[in-house]
């Protein structure tokens, strides 16, 4: 499925992110950057070493009480045929207050890093939707309005939500149908 962002290209797909041949795969990392389950889990896997270590550089320079929930943060791609990661950290869901603007800003910021970058695509998960339990469908609406409205302001031409499930595609896919 695909649906403009400010004439740039979204779309769905089913697939492991890590093997996504663009400029840019963001991880749903956590605070620590220091790597987890999950997508995080995978990406370091996949990627190497060399991705965590330049992450314990970052907490050693930048982000010495960890990456702020929220925000996103470049490093190499290691292995992975993507040529950077960008990390960033979604909000755990609460049924008590409204985190969304945390996950809106995951979106926002990852593009601006990545557009920073001079990247023109940028693969990324269903960020908070797994271990950090934000409902798939609340996720990808999040996820679509958030990249269409970050996104004009760039030169990313190519935006991929690359999903673990079918029921992910489906809500992603829904999401991009919705103008
Ligand atoms: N490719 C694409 N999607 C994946 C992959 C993969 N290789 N592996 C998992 N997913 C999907 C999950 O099925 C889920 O839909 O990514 C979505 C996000 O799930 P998580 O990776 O659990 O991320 P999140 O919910 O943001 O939780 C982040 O989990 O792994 C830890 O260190 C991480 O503490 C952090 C927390």
């Amino acid at each position: 499925m695909t649906g403009a962002g400010g004439g740039a290209r979204l779309e769905a797909v089913r697939g492991d992110i890590t093997r996504e041949d663009v400029d840019v795969i963001v991880n749903a990392a956590n605070r620590s950057l220091l790597g987890g389950g999950g997508v995080d889990g995978a990406i370091h896997r996949a990627g190497g070493p060399g991705i965590l270590a330049e992450c314990r550089a970052l907490r050693a320079t930048r982000f010495p009480e960890g990456l702020p929930t929220g925000d996103a943060v470049a490093t190499g791609a290691g292995l992975l045929p993507a040529r950077w990661v960008i990390h960033t950290v979604g909000p755990v869901h609460s049924g008590r207050e409204d985190r969304s603007g945390l996950l809106w800003s995951c979106y926002r910021r990852s593009l601006q890093v990545a557009d920073e970058l001079g990247a023109t695509s940028v693969a990324f998960p269903a960020v908070s939707a797994g271990v950090y339990g934000w409902p798939m469908e609340d996720a990808a609406r999040i996820a679509v309005a958030a990249t269409r409205e970050a996104i004009g302001s760039t030169g990313i031409r190519r935006v991929r939500f690359v999903l673990f499930g079918d029921d992910a595609l489906r809500d992603f896919s829904a999401a991009l149908d919705q103008r």
